[in-house]
C-alpha cells in the first residue's frame, strides 16, 4: 500500500471514514503521543510558565490531548473538516481552524510561545495541482515564512514528519533556513528501521541572546522497541514531567472531575455557546439514580 500522501490531497484522503478509523486506532493513538511528548520535550518551554502554542495539522486532536494533558492552551489548524469534526466531538480543548498550512498562517506576528507538528509536513512535499504557485517549494516558503513570524522571539517549532529521501530533508530544511529559521534536524533512533523519528528543530531568534538555549537538542539513541529499556525510558521520562508538572503548580485535571467540568464550561462559554448550565455546588457530583 502506497503513503497516505500519495494517494489523495489530505482533505479527501481524512474523510468521515478513514478520520474515525484512524482517531480509534489504540496503535495510532499511542505513537502519536509518545511522538508529541518528544516533540515538547524538544520543544524546551520553560517549566512552570503557562504556554500558548500551535498544534499544525492537528487532525482529530490526538497531539492536541496531550498538549490538553500538559496543561498548555493551543489553537490547532487543519485542511481536513472530517478530522477536526471529530476534535470536536472529542471535545479538545483547542481552538480549531480550517486551513491549508501550504496557503500559509495569518496570524499576529509573535501569537506562539512555540509549534508543534506531528506526522503532517510531508503532506506539503506533494504538489495539489500543476499550478506552479503550488508547487511544494512555493508551498513550503509560504508556510515556514509566516510560521517564523507567528512565533514569538526567542522560540521553538518542532515538526515530526515522514520523509521518504535526504534530498527531502534537504528541501525542507533549506527553505525553512531562508524563512530565517535556526536549528536543524534530530533523528531519534537512527538504526532502528521501525522507531526511526525525523524531527525538524527550528528556532526563532537570534544566536547571541539565545545560544545557550539554542542548541540542537541530543537524539535518543538505542532500538527504541516497545520492550526493554527504551519504554522504561518513554516512561521515567513521563513520570519526571509529571513530577515536574506537580512542582511547578500545574494541575493535571482528571476527566469528568468537578475541575475538568468547570474548565469545559468555561471553554464552552468562551467559545459563545449559550446553553452551558450555571456552575453550582453540585458541579461534578455524582447523580444518584431515584426509582
Ligand atoms: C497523520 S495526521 C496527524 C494528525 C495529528 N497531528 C495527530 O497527531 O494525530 C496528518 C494530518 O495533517 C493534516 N494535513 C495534511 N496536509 C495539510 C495541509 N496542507 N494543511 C493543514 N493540514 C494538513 C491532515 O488533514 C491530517 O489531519
Amino acid at each position: 500500500m502506497s503513503r497516505p500522501e500519495l494517494q489523495a490531497p489530505p482533505e479527501i484522503y481524512y474523510g468521515d471514514a478513514e478520520a474515525s478509523k484512524y482517531t480509534n486506532n489504540t496503535r495510532i493513538q499511542q505513537i502519536q503521543a509518545d511522538m508529541t511528548y518528544r516533540a515538547l520535550e524538544l520543544l524546551n518551554l520553560p517549566p512552570g510558565e503557562p504556554a500558548f502554542l500551535l498544534d499544525i495539522g492537528c487532525g482529530s486532536g490526538l497531539s492536541g490531548e496531550i498538549l490538553d494533558e500538559e496543561g498548555y492552551v493551543w489553537v490547532g489548524v487543519d485542511v481536513a473538516p472530517s478530522m477536526l469534526e471529530v476534535a470536536l466531538e472529542r471535545e479538545v480543548e483547542g481552538d480549531l481552524f480550517l486551513q491549508d498550512i501550504g496557503q500559509g498562517f495569518g496570524f499576529r506576528p509573535g501569537s506562539f510561545d512555540g509549534a508543534i507538528s506531528i506526522s503532517v509536513l510531508q503532506w506539503l512535499l506533494n504538489a495539489e495541482t500543476s499550478h506552479p504557485t503550488s508547487s511544494p517549494p512555493h508551498r513550503l516558503a509560504r508556510f515556514f515564512t509566516t510560521l517564523h513570524s507567528a512565533l514569538r522571539n526567542p522560540s521553538r517549532a518542532v515538526l515530526q514528519f515522514y520523509p521518504t529521501s535526504d534530498d527531502q530533508v534537504q528541501l525542507i530544511t533549506s527553505i525553512a533556513q531562508k524563512a530565517g529559521f535556526g536549528g536543524g534536524v534530530v533523528v531519534d533512533y537512527p538504526n532502528s528501521k521501525k522507531a526511526r523519528k525525523v524531527f525538524l528543530c527550528l528556532f526563532v531568534g537570534d544566536g547571541r541572546a539565545a545560544s545557550a538555549a539554542q542548541q540542537l537538542p541530543a537524539a535518543l539513541d538505542g532500538d527504541g522497541g516497545a520492550e526493554g529499556k527504551d519504554a522504561k525510558a518513554t516512561f521515567e521520562k513521563r513520570r519526571q514531567r509529571e513530577s515536574r508538572r506537580e512542582k511547578s503548580g500545574k494541575q493535571k485535571v482528571a476527566k469528568g472531575g468537578k475541575d475538568w467540568i468547570l474548565r469545559k464550561k468555561e471553554l464552552y462559554r468562551r467559545r459563545g455557546k449559550d446553553d452551558v448550565p450555571r456552575d453550582s455546588k453540585f458541579t461534578g457530583r455524582k447523580r444518584r439514580a431515584f426509582f
